[in-house]
């Protein structure tokens, strides 16, 4: 079979800590399967972390960790991935300087994020140049390493619209140096937490990927489901239960069928349909709670991983600066290195 060159993808995660089912199918569940097809560059980016919890940013390191745990946990392998921490590649930095130059600053003020978040998170103050700038960082990490596709959820479109028209705006005022990175928009099925809302860290009701067995099991057995079915001969509406949106992303789809109709019927009860998704996901975490342990209790292999990563990183970053400079004329002969 002919071999096409493989298409390189970059794609980043803030370190918010330990992550939730929800983090797991609409990114590194794709992840994992990216790798096997593209050259993914995958980070872990402290520096927009840092663009809201400036006041607090002793957690980030232990946040990366978290994540950096669950990442090889689940699969992500850096034998096929680069994986990456951003602010060990400083050309991230150097780059966002650089772009910051040509963004027009209407570009920024109109992205949605910006004012929504600003309203909706009270207790920070979120009007600061570096959190204006979020998504310029976020082009940066993408073109750096002239990424083609960038695979995430809706909610980051318009970041990733921004990402193409900047750096279009770059070459179109330098030269061709970078690809218009493409989206590749992951599905993202809406799971819910376990008080019913939208599954978030923020809210407490999340389920997390190193959940024991037991804790999965006193999470989801108590939660709300389709309030149709008050008794267990009410017929329900898997389409409005909660819990039913963990099977959509965990529970096989005939299995799944079998159990909308046994609902639709009043031929199963909710604690049997539950025990299917509990299950599931018990199984589905097996290994990954194995790797995470094994993780934890090696943390140098863990930042060896990810230090050789940024090293990988860098390399190609210092390339794709070495031809930006050249390109600005910021080429110095004194800057020979
Ligand atoms: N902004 C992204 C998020 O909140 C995280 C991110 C940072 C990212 N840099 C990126 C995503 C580059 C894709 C590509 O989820
Ligand atoms: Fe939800 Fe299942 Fe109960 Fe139906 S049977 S309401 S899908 S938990």
């Amino acid at each position: 079979m002919a071999q096409t060159k493989k298409k390189i993808v970059f794609s980043g995660m803030r370190p918010t800590g330990a992550l939730h089912l929800g983090n797991y199918v609409g990114a590194l569940r794709n992840w994992v399967k990216l790798q096997e097809t593209h050259h993914c560059f995958f980070g872990i980016v402290p520096w927009h972390a840092l663009s809201s919890e400036y006041l607090n940013p002793k957690v980030i390191k232990d946040f990366t960790f978290e994540v950096a745990l669950d990442w090889l946990a689940a699969g992500l392998d850096p034998q096929k991935a680069v994986l990456l921490i951003q602010s060990e590649v400083k050309e991230h930095a150097e780059l966002h300087l650089l772009l910051s130059m040509i963004t027009p600053l209407p570009w920024l003020e109109r992205v949605p994020t910006f004012k929504e978040q600003q309203q909706e998170i009270q207790d920070k103050d979120l009007n600061t140049y570096g959190f204006l700038g979020y998504p310029m960082l976020q082009t940066a990490d993408i073109i750096l390493y002239k990424a083609e596709v960038v695979p995430v959820g809706e909610d980051q479109a318009f970041h990733i619209e921004l990402a193409r028209e900047v750096a279009r705006r770059f070459n179109r005022f330098y030269g061709e140096v970078f690809p218009e990175p493409q989206i590749l928009l992951t599905e993202v099925p809406k799971l819910a937490g376990t008080d019913g809302r939208k599954m978030s860290k923020s809210y407490g009701n999340a389920i997390y990927l190193k959940d024991s067995p037991e804790a999965i099991r006193k999470k989801i057995s108590p939660m709300v489901t389709d309030t149709r079915r008050k008794r267990r001969t009410d017929p329900g509406e898997p389409d409005d239960c909660p819990v039913f949106t963990l099977h959509k992303a965990f529970v096989p789809e005939a299995k799944r069928q079998e159990l909308a109709a046994g609902c639709r019927t009043a031929s199963i009860g909710c604690l049997e349909c539950k025990k299917v998704v509990i299950e599931a996901l018990i199984t589905e975490f097996e290994t990954f709670r194995q790797k995470r342990t094994y993780y934890e209790q090696h943390p140098d292999e863990v930042w060896t991983i990810f230090n050789e990563g940024s090293a990988r990183a860098r390399e190609v970053a210092r390339k794709t600066m070495e031809e930006v400079r050249q390109v600005l004329g910021l080429d110095f002969p004194t800057g020979r290195r």
